[in-house]
């Protein structure tokens, strides 16, 4: 058994190391975790922005380019796309995976919250691939 348990602990971190791989994701459990967003981002068509960009379309969309936003010196050089795997490492601690960014939020430590506000993003005028 001990043998087995020790085998078990190997392959979790083994799998730790691989390729990001989010979470099944839920898009109204998102739709929740947004209300931690929108005093700050909306996703109206409009395209209004707030303290921070509007949201409408951001998966996939280039780090820093919603037009009429004055965005931080560092997302603008910061060169990114919004896929997945960055979406999850910035929101997990914005201001640790893109020093200079001007978004004062605490961050989603939570993968399963990441995976589901970016479900939640998609939802809401993602680009297609
Ligand atoms: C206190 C206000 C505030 C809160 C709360 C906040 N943000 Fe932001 N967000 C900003 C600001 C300001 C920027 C622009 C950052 C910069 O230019 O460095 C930003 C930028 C972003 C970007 C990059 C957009 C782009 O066009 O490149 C994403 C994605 C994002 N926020 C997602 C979120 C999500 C998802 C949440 C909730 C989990 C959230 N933010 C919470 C203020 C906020």
């Amino acid at each position: 058994m001990k043998y087995l348990a020790g085998l078990t602990a190997i392959a979790i971190l083994a799998g730790s190391a691989a390729a990001y791989a989010a979470p099944p994701a839920d898009a109204a459990a998102g739709a929740v975790v947004f209300k931690k967003c929108a005093s700050c981002h909306s996703v109206d068509p409009s395209g209004k922005n707030g303290l921070g960009p509007n949201l409408r379309g951001v998966v996939n969309r280039k780090a820093g380019s919603f037009a009429g936003f004055n965005y931080s010196p560092a997302m603008k050089a910061s060169g990114q796309v919004w896929n997945d795997k960055n979406l999850a490492r910035f929101l997990a601690a914005p201001r640790q995976a893109l020093p200079g960014t001007k978004m004062i939020f605490i961050g989603l430590p939570n993968p399963q919250d990441q995976a589901n506000v970016i479900a939640y993003l998609k939802q809401n005028g993602a680009a297609k691939k």
